[in-house]
């Protein structure tokens, strides 16, 4: 038995459901997309929109508690030399096999195959790269401020236009338009609850209800990010 085996309690799961053997015979799995990190990034996006909901994780900027920190949870696996390859089968292995949930998240399991085939290549080898790695952190977004960084973190862009973040979701209304119309306190509701309100002309579309948690300093710089730099109906 190598030393990490022994640490590992995670290493001991993988070697239980046999993944190693198949990592280990060259049926593994390389992951077709590029793990930039970046915005644009697939398993960066699939992370914060399928598990960041449960899970921190720094270079994600995520905010989920009813899991585990995934930073803190593979922290000591990298610090004792756990190659991003077994890492990725660690979190493949979990991701279709959880285990019960253990003292410390009662009620909440994590739910199987919540992701799978391309996607879930993608979101583990994302996984890989950064969970627990010193230093790891998101991206620098574009636009001014702090709150143009919250804006990016949390994945706006991917269904917004709001130009001062170079961002073009057309799934929700273009925030250009709209924020002007709108009060603060309408903005802040329309983030942490955004099923109290529809905005007009988006009646049966629905934006995600998972930022009732974000931290209140980067819902305020998220707000005023919004509110000054809106380029307003004629765009300006
Ligand atoms: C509904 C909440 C929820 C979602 C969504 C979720 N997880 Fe989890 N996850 C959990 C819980 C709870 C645990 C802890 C299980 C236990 O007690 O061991 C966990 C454990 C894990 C672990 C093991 C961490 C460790 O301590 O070894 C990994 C890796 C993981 N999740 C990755 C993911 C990935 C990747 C996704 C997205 C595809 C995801 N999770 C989505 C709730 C969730
Ligand atoms: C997965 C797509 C999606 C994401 C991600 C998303 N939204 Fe939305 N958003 C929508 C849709 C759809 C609507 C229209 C339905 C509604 O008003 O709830 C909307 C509406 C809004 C509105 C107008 C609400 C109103 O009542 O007029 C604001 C402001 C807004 N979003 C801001 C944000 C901000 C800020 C973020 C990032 C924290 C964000 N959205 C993330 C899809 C999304």
């Amino acid at each position: 038995m190598s030393r990490r085996s022994l640490t590992l309690k995670t290493f001991s799961t993988l070697v239980a459901g046999g993944l190693l053997i198949a990592l280990a015979s060259g049926c593994g799995t390389e992951s077709s997309a590029e793990i930039s990190g970046g915005f644009q990034d697939r398993g960066r996006q699939i992370f914060n929109s399928k598990c960041g909901t449960c899970h921190k994780l720094a270079q994600a900027a995520s905010q989920g508690n009813q899991g585990p920190n995934l930073d803190t949870a593979f922290a000591a696996a990298r610090a004792a030399g756990m190659s991003e390859d077994t890492v990725k089968g660690v979190v493949l292995y979990q991701i279709y096999h959880p285990r019960p949930s253990v003292k410390g998240y009662p009620g909440v399991s994590m739910p199987a195959n919540i992701v799978t085939g391309n996607d879930a290549e993608d979101v583990a080898a994302y996984v890989a790269r950064y969970a627990g790695v010193p230093g790891a952190k998101p991206p620098i977004a574009p636009g001014e401020g702090p709150g143009a960084q919250v804006y990016a973190n949390q994945g706006c862009g991917s269904c917004h236009i709001f130009a001062a973040a170079e961002s073009a979701g057309v799934l929700g209304p273009n925030l250009d338009e709209y924020i002007p119309k709108m009060s603060k306190a309408q903005i802040k509701q329309a983030i942490t609850n955004p099923n109290a309100t529809k905005a007009k002309g988006y009646e049966n579309a629905v934006m995600p209800n998972r930022w009732a948690n974000l931290p209140p300093k980067e819902l305020d710089e998220l707000v005023n990010f919004l509110v000054d730099y809106a380029a307003g109906p004629g765009g300006n």
